[in-house]
């Protein structure tokens, strides 16, 4: 008892604490911090809940011991217009969550001038634009995050001018433009999260973030950087992540970037670096990514490379590397999980020891000078899924086939420009049950001999074939119709020869809307990049098979017979090119209920009659050529039919009408039309030079718009770099369109 009473005041004392603190957060909010976030959110378009009186109690806001709002975080609530002027009078104001909002507008000059708390201020996902104010006056300033909007201009120097304590700044998707403030280490040297990505900056990458002592993540993507890599980067020890995609940078990886031990993520890929990778490159044993593809590197890979046995992604596609590969040991990277080579100068032989990568999914070593056949060790890789050596010396098609078909993770496999000259395997037995999960299958420009093989009926998942510039001969098996997810067939530059066999028509991914584009989830391992000559290097790149158009090629040929009118089945077809082949009859009706075509190339056949006026009705349509057979008639009138120019109708005499520089005659019994074609054979001295000129014009026109793509590099990644940056296949294929409609009948289509 006595101990209790000893207690008993204590109690009362702690008790009466309690309450008197209790009641000062109670304590309702100041009227003018009420006030303040009245006018600052309009509470019936976002539909907030702030009806009680108390608004440190409303949704989103908290407040301090005063009453004093520290807190306003909205975060997805469809707030709406812009940020208003009396937000800045919270004068004890801490965080401020705005992302995911609608909020549009400039930030008002003196917005944050009296917002002297804020340490997180987060406005990323909105609408916001303009200028950054001169200022954020908060020395505590901890977070910002301005991601996700349109801001322009440059970023006041001034503007972080107190920000000592800054720890993470995310300025990426915005407009900024001009040089990235690397200055702002100077002042914070806490610093650990820097994100300028896809931006607008240029200009070279100052110096100062070596005084970034503790920058973990350095982002600067997709922007228009210019320069060297600064020479105090390699200061920031504490680096873990250095992402430079997809902009100009150029000189050398210095060797002081061994220095920066915690590195897991080096990706500067889609610059013009030069020179050799560093010697001891390998110091970096914590790497994980290392992108570096799409510059100009060269000399051999540093044996040190293969200490990095962390790596789980290593792309050094499309520079000049060279040297013997076979001399590497890759076993050591025995998480690695995607390799890609592509288009350097390597020579050798497959190295074996790459077989010990166990979990390897990807690899791609094409458009190098390896030689050799496929080893039958490849089969220890049982995760592969993705192999893509064409556009080497490899030889054995024979044994290729035989030893890949065993690994049954494989669903793309691009071998095109390889095995010169030997013959296609052929043979119902051949395969077994083996490429069961064959998506993509390509052997394109191997001068293969043959016919088309049998065992390919077998590969029932089967989506893109290409066989493309083989010297296929016989004709195109009837079972082709049968495989069911079939989208995507180049038979073009072969000698095959009869008709087109009608169960190619019922091919059940053209006949429908691709049935598995949606649940076919795990996709290709590596982007495809798809070319439409044989010069240039990547200029088409897909993440997804679906994402290539659905068409058929059988261009170059030898092919005879009519188009059967059942071709009007394949409804979601968008490219058709029988060009180049001995097709007779007339131009069916039908064609134009294939209503998602963007290319029909029918040109250098022998068909009769007139063009199908309901032709027209084919509003994709952006290539289109007839040329060069004996077609007669209007070209029909009032159509989009006449936007395509003459080049599209040539080489038909009985063809007449706008676009073509004849005039129709009145043409409406036989005799008529007889008597018009006998006069244009009587003006048949002429043609040629009309023809000859037309061609010069042609070809002009070609190196005028295409030459560049092949010959000048700035011009290259230009164009690669819209097409990396965009997302939607409707703008891709507009892209496509239009790149055929120039540049169409000159080229072919190949996988890289
Ligand atoms: C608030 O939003 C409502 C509904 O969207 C709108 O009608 C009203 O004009 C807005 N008020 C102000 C002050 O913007
Ligand atoms: C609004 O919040 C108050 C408490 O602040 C609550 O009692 C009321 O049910 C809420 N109304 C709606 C519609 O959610
Ligand atoms: C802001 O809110 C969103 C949604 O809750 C959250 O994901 C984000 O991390 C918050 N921002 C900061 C800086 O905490
Ligand atoms: C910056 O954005 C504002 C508002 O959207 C616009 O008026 C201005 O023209 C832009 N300035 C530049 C240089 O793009
Ligand atoms: C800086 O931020 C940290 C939180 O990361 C905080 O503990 C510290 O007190 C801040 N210092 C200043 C000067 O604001
Ligand atoms: C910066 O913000 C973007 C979203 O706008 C986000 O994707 C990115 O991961 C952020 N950067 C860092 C380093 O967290
Ligand atoms: C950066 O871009 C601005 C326009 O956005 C331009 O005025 C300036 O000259 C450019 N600077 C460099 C170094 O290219
Ligand atoms: C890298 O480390 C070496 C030895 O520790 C040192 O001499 C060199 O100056 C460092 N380089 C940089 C750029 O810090
Ligand atoms: C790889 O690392 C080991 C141990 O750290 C070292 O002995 C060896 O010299 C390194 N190899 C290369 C090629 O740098
Ligand atoms: C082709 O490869 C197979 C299987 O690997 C092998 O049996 C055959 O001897 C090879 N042929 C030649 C000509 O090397
Ligand atoms: C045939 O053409 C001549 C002129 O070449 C014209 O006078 C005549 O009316 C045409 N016949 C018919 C049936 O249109
Ligand atoms: C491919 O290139 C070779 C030589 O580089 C050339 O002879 C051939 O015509 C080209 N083929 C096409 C379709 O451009």
């Amino acid at each position: 008892m006595p101990e209790a009473s000893r207690i008993m005041p204590y109690r009362v004392l702690f008790l009466f604490f309690v309450l008197s603190t209790s009641i000062s957060t109670n304590h309702a909010c100041k009227e003018a911090d009420h006030n303040s976030l009245l006018s600052s959110f309009n509470t019936s378009s976002s539909r907030l809940n702030w009806s009680s009186s108390d608004c440190c109690h409303w949704e989103g806001i908290a407040c301090d011991a005063d009453g004093r709002v520290t807190h306003v975080l909205l975060p997805s609530k469809r707030l709406q217009g812009s940020i208003s002027r009396s937000l800045g009078s919270l004068t004890h104001l801490s965080h401020l969550n705005l992302s995911h909002n609608l909020l549009s507008g400039p930030l008002e000059a003196g917005l944050f001038l009296s917002s002297s708390c804020l340490e997180i201020l987060d406005l990323s996902y909105n609408l916001l634009s303009g200028k950054l104010p001169l200022f954020l006056s908060s020395t505590y300033i901890h977070i910002l995050d301005l991601s996700n909007n349109q801001f322009n201009a440059t970023i006041p120097s001034s503007f972080l001018q107190h920000a000592w304590n800054l720890s993470s700044l995310n300025v990426s998707k915005n407009h900024f433009t001009g040089q990235i403030p690397s200055s702002i280490c100077l002042r914070s040297s806490s610093i650990r999260v820097l994100d300028f990505s896809n931006n607008d900056f240029n200009g070279s990458i100052p110096l100062g973030l070596g005084n970034c002592s503790k920058l973990e993540t350095f982002r600067a993507g997709f922007n228009t950087l210019s320069g060297t890599l600064p020479s105090d980067l390699y200061k920031a020890q504490a680096l873990h992540e250095i992402s430079l995609p997809s902009n100009q940078l150029f000189g050398h990886i210095s060797d002081n970037i061994v220095n920066l031990t915690s590195l897991t993520i080096l990706e500067i890929y889609f610059n013009h670096l030069s020179g050799a990778l560093p010697l001891h490159i390998g110091k970096l044993s914590k790497l994980k990514l290392m992108l570096l593809h799409l510059n100009i590197l060269e000399g051999p890979l540093p044996p040190s490379l293969m200490n990095c046995t962390n790596l789980i992604e290593l792309n050094l596609g499309f520079n000049r590397f060279d040297g013997n590969i076979s001399v590497l040991n890759f076993s050591e990277l025995d998480q690695l999980i995607k390799l890609d080579l592509v288009s350097n100068h390597f020579s050798g032989a497959m190295p074996k020891s790459l077989y010990s990568c166990k979990y390897l999914k990807a690899v791609r070593l094409g458009g190098n000078d390896l030689e050799g056949q496929i080893q039958p060790e490849i089969v220890l890789l049982k995760y592969l899924s993705f192999l893509s050596l064409g556009r080497n010396r490899l030889t054995n098609v024979t044994g290729a086939i035989h030893t890949l078909m065993r690994l049954e993770s494989l669903r793309a496999v691009v071998l095109s420009y390889s095995f010169l000259g030997e013959e296609l395997p052929d043979g119902d037995a051949m395969i077994g049950s083996g490429f069961q999960n064959l998506r993509l299958f390509s052997l394109s420009n191997c001068q293969l001999r043959g016919n088309i093989p049998v065992w390919m009926s077998k590969l029932k998942k089967l989506k893109v074939l290409d066989l493309s510039s083989n010297r296929l001969t016989g004709s195109i098996p009837p079972w082709l119709g049968s495989l069911p997810s079939l989208f995507f067939i180049s038979l073009d530059n072969n000698f095959l020869s009869g008709g087109l066999p009608k169960e190619l028509f019922s091919l059940q991914a053209l006949v429908s809307e691709k049935p598995s584009a949606q649940t076919d989830s795990a996709d290709v391992e590596l982007p495809i990049y798809t070319q439409r000559t044989n010069e240039t290097v990547g200029e088409l790149r897909y993440n997804y098979l679906s994402n290539l158009p659905p068409s058929i090629g059988f261009r170059n040929n030898s092919l005879s017979g009519n188009i059967p009118i059942e071709i009007g089945r394949l409804q979601n077809l968008h490219e058709l090119d029988l060009s180049i082949n001995n097709i007779v009859g007339s131009i069916p009706d039908q064609v134009s209920k294939l209503t998602n075509l963007e290319r029909l190339d029918l040109s250098r056949n022998h068909l009769l009659g007139g063009i199908p006026a309901s032709l027209s009705s084919l509003h994709f349509l952006g290539s289109f050529s007839v040329a060069y057979n004996n077609l007669q008639g209007q070209v029909p009138l009032g159509t989009q039919l006449q936007g395509f120019d003459a080049t599209a109708y040539e080489g038909n005499p009985g063809l007449c009408g706008s676009p073509l520089p004849n005039k129709c005659q009145q043409m409406n019994t036989s005799d008529n039309a007889t008597k018009n074609m006998e006069d244009e054979h009587d003006n048949g001295n002429e043609i040629p030079w009309l023809h000859i000129s037309v061609a010069l014009g042609f070809i002009v026109g070609f190196w005028g718009v295409c030459g560049p793509l092949v010959f000048n590099t700035s011009w290259r990644y230009a164009y690669f770099q819209f097409l990396s940056k965009v997302k939607d296949r409707f703008m891709a294929l507009g892209f496509i369109v239009g790149f055929w409609g120039v540049c169409g009948p000159l080229v072919v289509f190949f996988f890289n």
